[in-house]
């Protein structure tokens, strides 16, 4: 793959960016998400490779644009996967809370787990406890391997985890066993991320969100040398046959390998509202100020990007 392509995803997932911004906490998050989709998917066509969206708005009765299947990009260039998330928390978005953003992550052709609209349960950490962690142990074994790879007691280990109902009971084991909880409401793809970066105060991600989730955060953790682990958690008959339709099995621990195989693979993301990594959309009048990072597993590169965005020069950009 091409390594300028990094710096293409990155305009895409601007576009996208600034395009749901104007929603930002008027409650609406279809009109957010269609206006992010739809940026994505014009940007999208404007670069260079030959790309099928593997993960994305939906399947194609569903979703009019970047469903799966759909064929995305000049049709020159490398073959990839794509895996899309116009909006990743189109609740945040519409509440204009914290951490939502618009990712785009691909790898060559074949190389993504075509992970159906399901839950998985996960768990991510960062570079220093890769290799430590097992999402079938025991939540207090994985918080002591935490502790000890980075050299802490459990009492200073931060688990983060979605607020809901299905996760009383491992809230309840984190709390047993002494660690403390950042507990968040949406957005489990910039938890996950956050497992890898210091300064965001999280050592560890637990519990059940959207499987497509877990692969575009898998590929994220992938470029920054972190893990993620997952299994399926159909909720009912259709669902299981679903994964038997599309071959994944539910019943499988799935590993890096499974999720993104092979270390060809970009993920890129912009802040469409403020959040530990990255802040969200400034809307300037004439401009608009975004903030993104882009990584490339093969090379490790990671790169935060801030850019100023002329709505006078680009009128396109102006959506209302
Ligand atoms: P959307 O952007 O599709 O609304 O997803 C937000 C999200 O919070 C994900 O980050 C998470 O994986 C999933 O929803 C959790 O699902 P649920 O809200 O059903 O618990």
């Amino acid at each position: 793959m091409e390594r300028s392509l990094s710096m293409e995803l990155v305009r895409v997932t601007e576009a996208a960016a600034l395009a749901s911004a104007r929603w930002m906490g008027r409650g609406k998050k279809n009109e957010a998400d269609g206006a992010a989709t739809e940026a994505m998917r014009n940007v999208l066509n404007t670069v260079p490779m030959k790309g099928t969206v593997v993960i994305g708005e939906g399947e194609m009765d569903e979703a009019p644009m970047l469903y799966i299947g759909e064929e995305l990009g000049t049709g020159f260039g490398p073959s990839v996967d794509i895996a899309v998330d116009p909006i990743e928390g189109t609740n945040i978005v519409a509440s204009g809370s914290w951490n939502a953003l618009a990712v785009l992550a691909i790898a060559d052709k074949g190389n993504l787990l075509h992970a159906p609209d399901m839950y998985m349960d996960k768990i991510a950490v960062g570079p220093e406890v890769v290799g430590q962690i097992d999402i079938n142990a025991p939540v207090i074994d994985n918080l002591k391997a935490v502790a000890k790879a980075k050299n802490k007691d459990i009492e200073d280990v931060v688990a983060t985890i979605l607020d809901r109902v299905r996760h009383e009971k491992i809230i309840h084991e984190i709390r047993e066993a002494g660690a403390r909880i950042k507990l968040i409401n949406e957005g489990d793809v910039a938890a996950a991320i956050n497992t890898a970066f210091d300064k965001t105060g999280v050592d560890i991600l637990f519990g059940i969100g959207g499987a497509p989730e877990g692969v575009i955060a898998a590929v994220a953790l992938k470029c920054l040398g972190g893990e993620l682990q997952g299994r399926l958690q159909p909720q009912n008959d259709q669902e299981i046959e679903r994964c038997k339709k599309m071959g994944v099995d539910y019943k499988k621990t799935l590993r890096m390998e499974d999720l993104v195989c092979g270390d060809d693979a970009i993920f890129a993301a912009t802040g469409i509202t403020d959040g530990e990594l990255l802040r969200g959309v400034q809307l300037k009048g004439s401009h608009g100020l975004t903030h993104s990072v882009v990584m490339r597993a093969k090379s490790g590169t990671v790169r935060f990007i801030e850019g100023s965005h002329s709505f006078k020069k680009k009128p396109d950009l102006v959506i209302r």
